[in-house]
């Protein structure tokens, strides 16, 4: 039994400890916002933040978040992550939508380590989320648009 805080509340995955953390949170613990792209750490469709921080849950096994805080799309509530989830409704960023949750992750990791980014900035904190539908333009300027002082 592994126990670890989910969206703030304590949870207990009864997985073989390398189960990955995404399967964990998908089927076990039943939260679907997190996807499935690739499974090997190239597309973050996957990502989640544990203990704040953007990782990618498709390569990381439950046994690593023993004890420690894992934030999905469903638990986003940070102060950065909704003005990301309001600048994507204004921006209409989505088009498919499956790459969307784990883009609003690692952005909200970004403007916590770095509240006013340069496209510099965001265009290398992004680079590993894939986008199929090519949202790119739109997915920079939400984040802009979200950050304090609109970006760089
Ligand atoms: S599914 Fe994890 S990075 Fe692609
Ligand atoms: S919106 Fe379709 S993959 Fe990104």
């Amino acid at each position: 039994m592994i126990q670890f805080e989910l969206n703030g509340e304590t949870v207990t995955s009864n997985s073989p400890p390398d189960t990955p953390l995404l399967w964990v949170i998908r089927d076990e613990l039943k939260l679907k916002g997190t996807k499935f792209g690739c499974g090997i750490a190239m597309c973050g469709a996957c990502t989640v933040h544990i203990d704040g921080n953007a990782t990618r849950s498709c390569v990381t096994p439950v046994s690593a978040v023993e004890n420690r805080a894992v934030t999905t799309i469903e638990g986003l509530d940070s102060s950065e992550g909704k003005a990301l989830q309001s600048a994507w409704i204004e921006e209409q960023v989505p088009q498919c939508g499956y790459c969307q949750s784990g883009q609003i992750m690692q952005a909200a990791d970004l403007l916590t380590h770095n509240p006013d980014p340069s496209d510099a900035d965001i265009t290398a904190a992004m680079n590993g989320n894939l986008c199929r539908c090519m949202a790119y333009s739109r997915i920079k300027k939400a984040i802009k648009s979200a950050a304090i002082g609109g970006g760089a």
